[in-house]
């Protein structure tokens, strides 16, 4: 049966911005009732206040940093309290990156990563499970990623992040099947959201290079009819399908390619810190005129 977003209930995490406030917004208008969990709830006020609510489901703001454990908790008591206990869709969204090589990071990096894309949904999941199980046609999305199927360069903490949420969500569906609960895991691509404002622990001269954006509306639009066809996975836009399909059918040749691309991107950072240097000193020798270096 087809997922229906009228008179259902939902939580969607970060829905502060980006994909999460896009698919919120899509939910509410088509009649669903979301709690929309994000650090930044002003945020949430904010649009929710000015949205066109003569079609509107409602959209309940919940403040907070999902790897709180006493947030999570106060969403499944918030379920509890205002639907009967009762829940049709779980969105896990909310998500942070890094960009930069593992062994410039610290440990710090990768535990913040693990902790917000991973663990934390992982166990609001655990802790919504008896809700799921009481909903209509029920279903878990995972916004994953394109690189939770093939892994790049430079991006080793998120892409490890993203690949333990797709394999977490191959076992749980098969888990859930029996239960009627679908778990729909979303990859995108690049995706031009706030998503790259807030990255930690990286070098802010540091570039992503990928092939193509798309809007946050556009994949919010695609994970919504994910949902809606109860989908088990899609993997969004052309340079996606092309990454991770060519990484099956080539995997050798894709990491030379991409030793390549790693190798290119250190030479050209190089190259960058040592012209910002000179601009920034420009009275240093050069090492051609350094007695030093003779
Ligand atoms: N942008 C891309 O290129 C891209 C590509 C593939 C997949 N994705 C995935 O798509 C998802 C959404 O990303 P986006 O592009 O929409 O980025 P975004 O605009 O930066 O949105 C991220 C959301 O996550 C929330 N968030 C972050 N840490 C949180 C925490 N500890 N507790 C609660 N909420 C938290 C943020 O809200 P607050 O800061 O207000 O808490 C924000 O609403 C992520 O899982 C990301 O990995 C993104």
């Amino acid at each position: 049966m087809p997922w229906k977003a009228k008179d259902s209930v939902a939580v969607v995490t970060g829905a502060s911005s980006g994909i999460g406030k896009c698919l919120t917004q899509l939910l509410a208008d088509n009649g669903c009732h979301v709690i929309a969990v994000a650090r930044r709830a002003e945020r949430i006020c904010q649009w929710s206040a000015s949205h066109d609510h003569t079609k509107f489901g409602g959209v309940t703001p919940l403040a907070g940093d999902i790897t709180d454990k006493d947030v999570r908790l106060a969403v499944r008591s918030m379920i509890e309290t205002h639907h009967a206990g009762k829940l049709d869709l779980l969105v896990n969204n909310a998500g942070i990156g890094g960009i930069g090589k593992f062994a410039d990071a610290t440990p710090d990096r990768l535990r913040q990563i693990m902790e917000v894309n991973f663990f934390a949904p992982v166990e609001l999941t655990r802790n919504l499970l008896p809700a799921l199980h009481r909903g209509s046609s029920p279903v878990i999305c995972n916004i994953s990623s394109v690189l939770g199927h093939r892994a790049v360069p430079d991006k080793s903490e998120y892409c490890a992040s993203k690949f333990a949420m797709h394999g977490w969500s191959d076992s749980l569906r098969a888990e859930l099947a029996s239960a009627g609960i679908q778990v729909t895991l979303v990859s995108p691509s690049t995706t031009k959201s706030e998503f790259f404002d807030s990255l930690i622990q990286t070098d802010p001269n540091q570039s992503s290079s990928s092939l193509g954006h798309w809007s946050p509306q556009r994949v919010a639009d695609r994970a919504y009819r994910a949902i809606r066809k109860r989908r088990s996975e899609v993997i969004l836009s052309w340079g996606g399908k092309t990454l991770v399909y060519a990484d099956r059918l080539a995997p050798s040749l894709m990491n030379a390619i991409l030793a390549q691309r790693s190798d290119k991107q250190r030479s050209d950072k190089q190259r960058s810190d040592k012209q910002r240097s000179d601009k920034q000193h420009p009275d240093k020798p050069t090492d051609a005129s350094n007695p030093d270096n003779h």
